[in-house]
């Protein structure tokens, strides 16, 4: 019985490597050493050769018997090792869920974004439409027809950016006035406001930036007076610096405004008792504004003998120095994170 001799060594010898296999790796090794086509097993095929048919049958049986043998102990072990290994893994990889999360840092709007919309919020609600116009203007609708013919001494007070002879970055967001009159063919009541980029060839410093942002406003109807825009004014005055500051008019001049005046709200930080950042007077000029000049409406095609109607300028970046104490205009646009930050959750109109 050669035979069996040879299956029983086979069968100690798969047992005794069996136990002493502990990786995927080494089993894999031992199945191709026991069932591989060179393996123990198949070579227990050539007894075959020189057996009689009788001895085929048996032989045959016997081979097959080991190898289901060998398959099934590999088998099990296989699934024993591979169980472990999805354990060990898991063990390694496991995630603490009660860590706290890494923090996403968010954005914050720009304080000068974050005016724009609270005045756009402001005067929507008293009916005004909120339009804009180009940066790259004509000198015919920045200059001209706001009553600043060529060579009209007061171009001087605003330094230009000239493209061409008529092409220039505008100055001013006065001239999105002129193109909505322009625009508004049946010549009817106008109440709109404008936010936007304006230019000028100043030399940047504490208190003057080349580019900076203006918010403009236009009213015409039947019998607007200084007082309606004073009244609206001190609406704005009242949301932005407080219910009980005081406001004044100072006479000043515009070409596209008669009469015009400067608008002051009393100095939140001293109160009008006079400090450093209202310079002693106790107020802080705010805006310029004044009546739409007759030439103006005229040359825009509305009627100076029907229709009267108020306008104003306002710096953006004013508000929220006046209202913060920023002493330099340039900390808004540079790019030091850590100043405009701190503006992240603060609002407005507090
Ligand atoms: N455009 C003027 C400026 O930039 C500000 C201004 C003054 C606008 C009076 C107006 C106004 O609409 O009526 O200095």
């Amino acid at each position: 019985m050669e035979i069996e001799t040879k299956t029983n060594q086979i069968k100690e010898n798969l047992e005794k490597a069996l136990k002493e296999t502990k990786d995927l790796q080494s089993l894999n090794e031992l199945r191709i050493i026991y069932l591989g086509k060179k393996g123990e097993i198949q070579s227990l095929m050539t007894l075959m050769k020189d057996a009689t048919p009788e001895e085929k049958k048996e032989l045959g049986k016997a081979i097959n018997d080991i190898k289901v043998y060998a398959e099934n102990n590999i088998n099990t072990l296989k699934t024993k090792l591979e169980v472990e290994e999805t354990n060990k893994k898991l063990e390694k990889e496991k995630i603490d869920i009660t860590l706290p999360s890494i923090k996403l840092k968010t954005g914050g709007s720009h304080p000068v974004t974050k005016m724009i919309d609270k005045l756009e919020e402001l005067f929507m609600s008293m009916g005004y439409d909120v339009v804009e116009g180009p940066e790259l203007e004509n000198d015919l609708y920045n200059f001209e027809m706001l009553n600043l013919p060529k060579g009209h001494p007061a171009r001087d007070m605003q330094d230009t950016f000239y493209i061409t002879e008529e092409k220039l970055l505008r100055t001013q967001t006065s001239p999105v006035q002129v193109r909505t009159m322009l625009a508004n063919e049946e010549k009817k009541p106008l109440r709109i406001v404008c936010p936007g980029k304006t230019y000028r060839r100043d030399n940047d410093d504490a208190t003057h930036t080349h580019q900076f942002t203006q918010f403009e406003g236009l009213v015409i109807d039947k019998d607007i007076s200084l007082a309606d825009l004073k009244g609206t004014l001190d609406l704005f005055a009242k949301e932005f610096f407080g219910e009980d500051k005081k406001t004044r008019f100072r006479p000043s001049y515009y070409p596209f405004t008669e009469p015009s005046v400067e608008y002051d709200v009393e100095c939140p930080k001293c109160g009008g008792k006079g400090c450093d950042i209202c310079k002693t007077t106790g107020y802080l000029t705010v805006m310029g504004a004044g009546m739409v000049h007759p030439n103006v409406l005229k040359m825009s095609g509305y009627d100076p003998e029907v229709y009267t109607g108020f306008a104003f300028g306002m710096g953006v970046e004013k508000i929220p120095m006046l209202k913060y104490g920023i002493t330099d205009l340039r900390n808004l646009y540079t790019k030091d994170i850590r100043t405009l930050k701190q503006f992240a959750r603060t609002e407005g109109r507090d």
